[in-house]
């Protein structure tokens, strides 16, 4: 063993990344990571190097909330209010983090959580985040919100999640469920915490919006970034032609760049629980709701026939205050019992963050910033390198707990450190 006080078989076994592949898929081991991302050690690690590699604007979008980055920061600091109670001397050596959910057998408790725009971040990144996610067998949810078309991310990986914004108008609403049915999507996921936009001031500040504007600051922004305006921008527009978005409705929208078009946002704040009837008549694959944070609203969605729900904050992108999701997923978890699968996002950073999620009722948990910064610099295998750091960590934090499954975990493997204000409780 050396001078490590690593245990002997985790210096090889540092994933249990196998089980079912995703058809059409041909799965290989992971491959070391390549010398640039050496270094990155952890999730944390990708943003510090994104922060380098990104126009100012483009990173201020994926890393900045809404207002105070109030629900940005409770979605950290949440984690940071529990530790572990350890068990000993268990055998741990035949543990695994496989999960069941929603009919399917996946490698790990966590997936991809849907980002829009990340086309832009990363070269081709929502084809980049779902081949590594079919690779490894993980989740990836597609964003509505994307800049290329859904049909080439089910051909990459046809095992994908679909996300969407409801739009406005029934028929519109039908359209768009076609278009996600015919392209071969299995599960859709429908995020409802965005009634109204939020106010992103951070997007203003840092010069970021949709579509981006021409100007000589965002010139000057892409050209303090060569590699990104190279690697990904220009080698976007001449292989691909200037991005749009592609799937917010049935057909086409707005271009990511230009001096004068409008994005359709649509209105949205007369949508109700009627239109999840319509949608759940209509939509006969697996429906995810995704942005629940109230008890009342998990116990709504599970009676009108929803397969599964996310406690959400979106990331502390909306409702800037809304608590973050860790601190409701107890009493959520109690009230729709085995019903429905919950799972949540929100700050998820370590494998440590995963257990305690489970812990605390989650079924499974998303990620989102760390892997849109793996994307964009490391390209598929920086995703694959990001899903392996935090796979490792959940094998590893596992053994050290002394659980086998992930279903042995409850509250009683966590203890209460203190409270938001920092003192113990
Ligand atoms: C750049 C970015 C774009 C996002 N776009 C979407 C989106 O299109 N649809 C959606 O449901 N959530 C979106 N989200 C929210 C994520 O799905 C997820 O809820 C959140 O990022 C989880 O928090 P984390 O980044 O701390 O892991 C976005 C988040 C980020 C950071």
């Amino acid at each position: 063993m050396g001078t490590s006080d690593t245990p002997r078989g985790m210096e090889r076994s540092s994933t249990d990344l196998e089980s079912t592949p995703v058809k059409g898929i041909v799965r290989t081991p992971p491959a070391a990571p390549p010398r640039r991302l050496r270094q990155v050690l952890a999730l944390d690690d990708f943003e510090i190097a994104a922060r380098r590699h990104l126009p100012r604007p483009i990173f201020g979008y994926v890393s900045g909330a809404s207002e105070t980055n109030a629900s940005l920061r409770d979605n950290r600091s949440a984690f940071g209010e529990f530790g572990f109670v350890p068990r000993v001397l268990v055998d741990v050596s035949k543990r695994t983090q496989k999960v069941e959910l929603l009919g399917r057998s996946y490698a790990a408790p966590f997936g991809i959580a849907p980002m829009g725009i990340s086309a832009l971040s990363a070269y081709r990144g929502d084809l980049v985040l779902a081949r590594a996610a079919g690779q490894a067998n993980i989740p990836m949810v597609m964003s509505g919100s994307s800049l290329i078309r859904l049909e080439e991310v089910s051909e990459a990986n046809p095992a994908a999640w679909f996300q969407a914004y409801l739009p406005g108008e029934p028929d519109r609403i039908l359209g768009l469920l076609e278009r996600v049915e015919r392209a071969g999507f299995g599960t859709l996921v429908l995020t409802v915490d965005t009634a109204v936009l939020a106010n992103r001031e951070n997007n203003v500040r840092s010069g970021f919006s949709t579509p981006l504007r021409p100007s000589l600051r965002l010139a000057w922004d892409g050209m303090t970034r060569p590699n990104w305006t190279l690697n990904t921008f220009l080698r976007t527009l001449l292989k691909h032609g200037m991005p749009h978005f592609e799937n917010s409705y049935a057909t086409r929208g707005a271009p990511i760049l230009a001096k004068s078009v409008m994005r359709d946002f649509g209105a949205k704040d007369h949508l109700n629980w009627s239109h999840l009837e319509l949608i759940r008549e209509r939509w006969k694959g697996r429906l995810v709701l995704k942005g629940i944070m109230a008890k009342e609203d998990a116990c709504i969605a599970r009676d009108s026939g929803v397969d599964g729900i996310v406690v959400s904050n979106h990331g502390g992108r909306q409702l800037d205050g809304a608590v973050s999701p860790l601190r409701v997923l107890p009493a959520i978890a109690d009230a729709v019992g085995d019903s429905i699968p919950v799972m949540m996002d929100g700050g998820v950073r370590r494998g440590s963050d995963v257990l305690k999620a489970i812990a605390l009722g989650a079924k499974f948990v998303f990620v989102g910033r760390p892997f849109v910064y793996a994307a964009a610099i490391g390209g598929e295998a920086g995703v694959s390198h990001a899903i392996n750091i935090l796979s490792t960590e959940v094998s590893r934090n596992m053994g050290l707990l002394g659980v086998n499954a992930l279903r042995d975990l409850n509250p009683d493997r966590l203890l209460r450190l203190r409270d938001s204000s920092g003192g113990p409780t």
